[in-house]
């Protein structure tokens, strides 16, 4: 097990756009295992392979009260999402601190392999519907900032970039 480095917004790594998995092996799972102890450690509810520098359709997820029910999908897709929408407040383990209203689907349908290979369709809604979709945003280069307006999304680049210039002195 390991903790992996987490990228931190606007680093341009998290606008690549993840590859599907071909074959879930003893790396993927490695993977699936380190992104969880780092998610868990930073006291997330989601992360993305992105967010680690590896651009590979895996997303870890975990909205549990107890944190006892990880969640692994690969190569995730939507197969359905409902007509409704609402307005949630998130915030993200690249953008540490900050929290803003997203739109998104109520509900979804999402098909994905598990750790072990298996395909398994899982439907959502609530927090694990948010978390679902602004994770799958992340595979596709896509940080929930960016629906933000843009006078605020430079706000945030600006504290962002100040941020990591203090931590790295
Ligand atoms: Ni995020």
């Amino acid at each position: 097990m390991a903790l992996l480095p987490i990228l931190c917004y606007p680093d341009p790594k998290l606008h690549t756009v993840a590859k599907p998995i071909a074959a879930v092996d003893a790396r993927i799972q490695q993977l699936a295992a380190d992104m969880l102890e780092t998610m868990y450690d930073a006291k997330g509810i989601g992360l993305a392979a992105t967010q680690i520098n590896v651009h590979e359709r895996l997303i870890v997820i975990d909205v549990s009260e107890e944190r006892d029910q990880p969640m692994v999908l690969i190569n995730p897709e939507l197969v359905w999402t409902s007509p409704t929408t609402h307005l949630n407040e998130e915030g993200c383990l690249s953008v540490p601190g900050i929290y803003d209203g997203v739109t998104r689907f109520d509900a979804v349908r999402v098909k994905a392999l598990d750790e072990k290979g298996q395909s398994r369709e899982i439907e959502a809604d609530g927090l694990l519907a948010v978390c679902i979709q602004h994770e799958m945003d992340h595979l596709m280069g896509k940080v929930f900032v960016e629906y933000l307006s843009p006078l605020k999304r430079n706000r945030i680049k600006t504290k962002m970039i100040k941020a990591q210039r203090e931590e790295s002195r």
